[in-house]
């Protein structure tokens, strides 16, 4: 086994309890005016924008609230928001949500300061200029966005793209997972089936490496059993339940971060554009059929994840079928289109078989026709 590793973290992560009341001096670390970037609900019902501005008026801090982010975020929407926060002026952004909102201002500190860069021009033009800096609160367990320099955007013509780099990490993420607890049933198995598939995609990728691997077991380790429960009793999980699952997305996206994902995350964006999927189920959803090449190229590894998990290989797929819960059906024309969309798709190549786009469509078929 080796050892080796690297592991590149620009983030501050402070985690645990009253992690914002404890630690206000981060607001005025950035200066005086900032803007709040956020989805319609989540941040006012979680808590956590109320949170945020008490801590703002307190510091006499000027904010305007910038909350047009929708589920699969627009690069349009987002360059308006980099011009919301051009117009106010913003010293720094602050993103609450779940992964959207969370994505979406990352790449709004990008647009804000260079204005140059138009809608899907983010995924091409030079950032010349810094992005300003960016404190995130995250308010679901799944994306882990807070911890990733990842923003996965949705182009004008509906097709979902990351753009990543230096760019595009924050400076902050006050990870409470309080601000987790009013996630609703569907929405908390989806997220921590998103943390899930980060976790297992992550650790067999061509950029994995021992430090992923222990981050992603780990992860596993925690999420997995919470899954088993969420789909015996069909009911919200406890506190402490939240918290781990809260954690272990983090530890995920610390996996995922340098690891990257494999062939389920590429394909399940296709089920979110033209199905509505949630994205975690989108994905998670072929996690079966990844794990079964993951046996192949690492029964080591693969073994390793079945004993963090304490299962096999049929019950997982059957946990994976009955908490996805998909009854979709997908005309051959249409998976036809996909199978030639994903010759280019770079998922494959990071995933640890020759699986590719043909055996791609032919999965989807058995699946969902
Ligand atoms: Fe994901």
């Amino acid at each position: 086994m080796s050892y080796d590793f690297s592991f590149y973290m620009p983030v501050n992560i402070i985690g645990g309890s009253n992690i914002l009341e404890n630690n206000k001096g981060v607001f005025s670390e950035f200066g005086k005016r900032c803007l709040i970037v956020t989805g319609a609900s989540s941040a006012k019902k979680s808590g956590a924008l109320d949170d945020v501005v008490a801590i703002l008026d307190e510091l006499n801090i000027d904010y305007a609230i910038f909350d047009k982010i929708t589920e699969n975020p627009l690069t349009t929407t987002c360059y308006e928001g980099g011009r919301a926060a051009r117009e106010f002026s913003a010293d720094y952004i602050i993103g609450i949500g779940g992964g959207s909102p969370l994505d979406a201002s990352k790449a709004v500190c990008v647009y804000a300061t260079n204005p140059q860069i138009i809608d899907d021009g983010i995924y091409t033009e030079k950032v010349e200029n810094k992005p300003l800096p960016l404190i995130v609160i995250g308010t679901t367990s799944g994306t882990g966005s807070e911890v990733s320099g990842v923003s996965v955007l949705t182009r004008k013509n509906g097709r979902k793209q990351s753009v990543s780099g230096k760019n595009y990490y924050a400076k902050y993420a006050l990870a409470d997972a309080k601000y987790t607890y009013s996630v609703p049933f569907k929405t908390t198995v989806s997220t921590a089936l998103d943390a899930l598939a980060h976790a297992v995609e992550s650790m067999f990728t061509k950029r994995a490496d021992f430090l992923t691997t222990q981050f992603a077991l780990v992860s596993i380790k925690m999420i997995y059993p919470i899954l088993v429960k969420l789909n015996e009793t069909q009911n919200l999980p406890t506190q402490e339940e939240r918290d781990i699952l809260y954690f272990a997305s983090l530890y995920a996206g610390f996996a995922l971060n340098k690891g990257g994902t494999g062939f389920p995350h590429g394909m399940g964006y296709a089920l979110t554009e033209d199905y509505d999927v949630p994205h975690g189920i989108a994905c998670a959803v072929f996690i079966p059929q990844y794990l079964n090449e993951c046996e192949k190229a690492n029964p080591t590894l693969f073994k390793q994840v079945l004993d963090a998990m304490n299962s096999d290989k049929e019950s997982v797929e059957k946990l994976i079928c009955s908490l996805c819960d998909l009854h979709i059906s997908i005309p051959d024309e249409r998976i036809k289109e996909y199978v030639s969309r994903w010759e280019t798709l770079k998922n494959f190549k990071n995933s640890p078989t020759e699986f590719n786009n043909e055996d791609a469509g032919i999965l989807v078929k058995k699946l969902f026709s």
